[in-house]
């Protein structure tokens, strides 16, 4: 299974997932103008799982957004997978997953996991997952034919997680996926994620306020400060791969997270 899952050309590893460079973007309404992001800079590396952690505000959805081509930046150049985030988006390259899961509540799991396969031209890469296998992956076997409202919070975000991945994207982008989840809850799918992340070899970039969520994920994080929102620090996560839960008991993980909220901090 791990090869059918896994979404990554060797021959273009070598090509950032991900470079911004001088990224700007100004919202101009009739009553003001939001400088939602300055000067945003970053390569990410295919493979890699990097978090976005900021405040409230901070222009998180906004960076998130410009990657997912949702979004115009109105300074500086961006390129995912080499080309432009269009191109990306256009070639079916990125897989989203928000904070509400956003299903069909008229579709059954497996049909929600199906759908972006009917609408828009998506289409199954030939030897890529099957909704039934990634349904599986995501810890819903036997749970195909259960209706949103028949699932827990927890088991509709991995409805949405292994419907963003349907059409074998390269790039997983996640905003507050569990944020509206309860601990517990949020604590098992952070473990389900990694083990996601790894069989997929898909690149992540998670979106988080959480000092804890963000540290035991990631590879690498983002800090940004708001108004404008800007880059602080690009903090690198040195914790093993091999990450059980309490590894955030471990002093080389409170010492990260005791970093990470000095940065935030910081004036
Ligand atoms: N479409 C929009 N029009 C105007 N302002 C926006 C728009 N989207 C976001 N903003 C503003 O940009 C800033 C960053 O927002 P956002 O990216 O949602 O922050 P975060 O996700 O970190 O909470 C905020 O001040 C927000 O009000
Ligand atoms: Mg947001």
């Amino acid at each position: 299974m791990a090869t059918a899952l896994a979404q990554q050309s060797p021959v273009t590893s070598a090509m950032p997932a991900v470079e911004c460079r001088g990224i700007g973007v100004r919202f101009v309404t009739d009553r003001q103008t939001v400088n939602a992001l300055d000067d945003i800079s970053f390569t990410l590396k295919q493979g890699a799982f990097l978090s976005l952690l900021g405040p409230s505000g901070c222009g998180k959805s906004t960076l998130l957004r410009v990657i997912a081509d949702l979004v115009h930046p109105t300074a500086g150049a961006i390129s995912v997978l080499g080309g432009t985030a269009e191109a990306a988006r256009r070639a079916r390259a990125l897989g989203f997953v928000f904070q509400d899961a956003a299903l069909l509540p008229w579709r059954t799991a497996i049909e929600n996991v199906s759908l972006p396969l009917e609408v828009g031209g998506g289409r199954k890469r030939a030897d890529g997952p099957s909704p039934q296998e990634l349904l599986a992956l995501v810890g819903l076997k036997g749970r195909e034919n259960s209706f949103p409202h028949e699932l827990s919070g927890g088991m509709r975000q991995r409805v949405a997680i292994a419907r963003a991945l349907v059409s074998g994207p390269r790039i997983l982008l996640m905003d507050e996926p569990f944020g509206a989840l309860d601990e517990i809850t949020r604590d098992r799918l952070n473990v389900e994620l990694l083990r996601i992340w790894k069989e997929t070899l898909t690149t992540v970039v998670f979106v988080t306020h959480s000092i804890y969520e963000a540290t035991y994920l990631s590879q690498q994080v983002l800090v940004m400060g708001a108004h404008p929102g800007r880059v602080r620090e690009i903090v690198p996560i040195d914790l093993p791969a091999d990450r059980p839960l309490a590894i955030r008991e471990s002093d080389a993980f409170v010492r990260i997270a005791a970093h990470l909220r000095g940065v935030l901090g910081a004036e």
